[in-house]
Formats: C-alpha cells, structure tokens, sequence
C-alpha cells in the first residue's frame, strides 16, 4: 500500500446544507477522492455501519443532531473511533474550536473555505492515519513475533527436558544395577540356605536389613528422579549445594563406569527462582564435561576424567563454576558455542542447544551471565548471578 493510493481515500461529508455538500464533494472528486455524501447525522452514522470511510468532513450547526453530537457517538463506536474527524462550520470562536476539538476532532476548517486549504488538510489527515495504521500493524507483527519466539523457546526447553529425561533413565539403570546384584545375590543365598538347613535368624536379620537397605537406595534414586520432572510452576529459595548434589547422585554410578568423577566444592548458596531449571543447566554441563572427557579418553585410555562444580558466595553475587580435564574447547570456536544447534559433536550425537537452553536459562529466569574459558586440563564454565537486594 502506498501513500498515494490511500490519500484518494474515502471520505464522509456530512452537512444539511446542500450547496455545501455540493461545493466538498465537486472539490474532492476532482482530487479523486471517493465521496460519500450525507445531509444530516443520522444517515451518515448509519452509512458507516455498512463501511467505514477514511476521513469525515463534519459540519457543526445541524437539525436533529449537531456536529459535537455526531463525534462524540462515531468516537462511542470501538469501529469507528480512530477515523478522523475535520470539522467544517461557520462558527469561528474559540470556545467552538476548543470543543470541536476536545469531542475529538483532529481539525477545523471555518466557512467559507478555500478549495486547497480543504484539500491540503484532508491529505495531511489521511497520511498521518495511513503512517499510524501501518505503525500499528508492524506493531502487532512484532507482537506476534515476540509471542512465536517464546513459544519456540518453550519448545526447545520441552525438547531438552525429554533428552534429559533418556539420560536420567540411563543413570538410574546405572545406579540400580549394583543393587539389584546385591538383592539377587541375596536371594540365592536364602533358598542355598534353606536347602542346607542354615536358615537361622541371624542370617534372616542380616539378610533383611541388608536388603532394606538396597530397597531404600533405590527408593531414593527414583524419588530424586521424579523431582527432576515437578512442572516448572513456581519460583521458590533452593539451595544451590543440594539441587547439584541431587544431580550428581543420580550421575555418579553411571559416570564412574567412565572413569570419571565429580566433585562438588563450596559454600551453599540460597537462590531464588525454579530449582529445575537449574537442575537442567547442571545437566547439560556436566554433560558436556563428560563427553569432552570421553573424547580426550579415545586418545589417553587411562586418563581419570575430573569433572569439579565449585560454589563461591559473596555479599553482592554467587558463581559456580563447572570445570573439567577433558582438553578444552577449540579456542577458534569457543565464540559460538552458546549459538543454537552449534556443536562439533557427529550426527545425532548433539543437538548444539545445551549451552543456547543455559545461557537463556540463566539470562531470563536468573538474571545472571555464563562465560565459557579454557583452563590447564579443560573447559571452564562460570556462572554468575547478581543478588537482589531487598
Ligand atoms: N566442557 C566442554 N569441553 C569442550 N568443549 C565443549 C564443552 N562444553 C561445550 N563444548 C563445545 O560446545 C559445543 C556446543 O555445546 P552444546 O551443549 O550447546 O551442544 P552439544 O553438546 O554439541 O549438543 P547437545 O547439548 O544437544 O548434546 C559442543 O559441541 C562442544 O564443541
Ligand atoms: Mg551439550
């Protein structure tokens, strides 16, 4: 749509005289401006029920129902209320001037007008609602594009959740493997027992009690892992030192059979926000420790991988930081791996949106900021959140 093309807009005369309304529309029409006329208000209120027009040209002094009257309804009307409204009268005092344009008029012509004085204004009236129609509406798209945005990220967050969620279960398995052993371990020992007639009550006690025990570690792993998936509902004060170690509890049995361990140093911290989503950023970084590792161990079999998450409170902020021995992060790329679907991992190995997922975690729902270095052994990633005063 061009300027041009709307300025020989539409335009609504209302006036009850009719050398007047003559007069406007033989003006307009000549300008190529499509004209609607209408001899009293009534009729030019109902006119725009079937269509709205661009501009009005609205006399004051009529039968019936004036000029104000008519404004004051058309500005009523959800429709019509941005239409603009010039008022064409007579009446040259101020205090008409000052009304016309408190009901919400945007302009005045006083009568007897000249042709290019109506024309010059009608114009200037419909370029600025063109120029605010087309405001509004890039307005709305970016409105809408700001809405997909976070749909999309919701998504990604969805999306990364469910990865999480296979490889929680693969270190649950982990965890529950050594327990089942023992567990079955016992059971045999029972029927052998009973077969050999030993089956005394110490052995019961001791077999029991033992097996409880195992039981409950596995109780707990499963309730640890269900906590992982509460919805995100609401924000609440967590201890940072627990929500990590509740992460690296369920990770150590399974990272042990890598020959890898994890540390975790510090003080606590108390934080303000949803435990999960950080729970998810641990996640992703440890994960990405262990695959650093993994990779560093195809060339160094013996290599013990070393993954270290340490707390550091202070009065103003608290970071942690997540550092590894698994050789680094390319210092040719290290710019970009905060980027969506950036990774240097094969096909289906990496999505490359880990590090995106932690930096808008941290960035939106902690205010904070993550920076990734290199160290002597590995990569070093800080994590820092301002403290909100009170
Ligand atoms: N601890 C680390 N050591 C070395 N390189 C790392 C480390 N963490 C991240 N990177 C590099 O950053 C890239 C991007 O990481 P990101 O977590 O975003 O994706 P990914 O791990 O490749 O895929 P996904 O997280 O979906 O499994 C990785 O491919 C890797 O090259
Ligand atoms: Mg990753």
């Amino acid at each position: 749509m061009n300027v041009e093309k709307i300025s020989n807009g539409d335009i609504l005369i209302v006036d009850d005289t009719p050398t007047n309304l003559k007069l406007l529309t033989s003006i307009l029409t000549a300008n190529s401006y499509n004209i609607r006329p209408s001899s009293n208000g009534k009729l030019a209120l109902r006119s725009i029920e079937s269509k709205l027009p661009d501009l009005i040209l609205l006399d004051i002094i009529m039968p019936d129902m004036n000029g104000f009257e008519v404004c004051k309804k058309l500005k009523e009307n959800p429709r019509a209320k941005n239409i603009p409204i010039i008022f064409i009268s007579a009446l040259d005092d101020i205090k008409n001037k000052v009304k016309a344009f408190k009901v919400g008029g945007v302009d005045y012509i006083t009568k007897p007008f000249e042709a290019e004085e109506v024309l010059a204004r009608v114009q200037t009236h419909l370029k600025i609602t063109f120029l605010q129609k087309n405001a509004n509406k890039q307005n709305k798209l970016l409105k809408e594009t700001l809405k997909r945005q976070r749909q999309q990220e919701k998504m990604l967050i969805e999306q990364s959740k469910t990865a999480a969620m296979g490889e929680m279960a693969r270190a649950i398995a982990h965890q529950w493997r050594q327990p089942l052993n023992v567990l079955a371990l016992y059971i045999q020992s029972i029927q052998e027992n009973f077969e050999y007639g030993d089956l005394d009550k110490e052995f019961m006690d001791e077999a029991v009690e033992n097996s409880m025990k195992q039981l409950n570690f596995m109780s707990e792993t499963i309730d640890n892992f269900g906590d992982y998936f509460k919805p995100n509902d609401k924000k609440e004060n967590f201890s940072l030192l627990k929500n990590i170690q509740k992460n690296v509890y369920l990770l150590v049995a399974e990272f042990k059979t890598h020959n890898i361990e994890i540390e975790v140093k510090g003080d606590d911290i108390i934080t303000f926000g949803y435990p999960n989503t950080f729970r998810q950023v641990m996640l992703n970084l440890i994960n990405n420790s262990k695959d650093a590792i993994l990779s560093q161990q195809k060339e160094n079999k013996e290599l013990i991988g070393i993954i270290s998450i340490e707390l550091f409170n202070s009065e103003s902020e608290y970071k942690v930081t997540i550092s590894d021995n698994g050789g680094g992060i390319n210092e040719a790329i290290i710019y970009k791996i905060f980027e969506p679907y950036f990774t240097t991992k094969f096909q289906n190995q990496g999505t490359g949106l880990g590090l995106y997922m932690v930096k808008e975690i941290i960035d939106r729902y902690y205010n904070g900021s993550i920076e990734a270095s290199n160290g002597i052994n590995g990569a070093i990633f800080t994590i820092k959140v301002t403290k909100i005063k009170n």
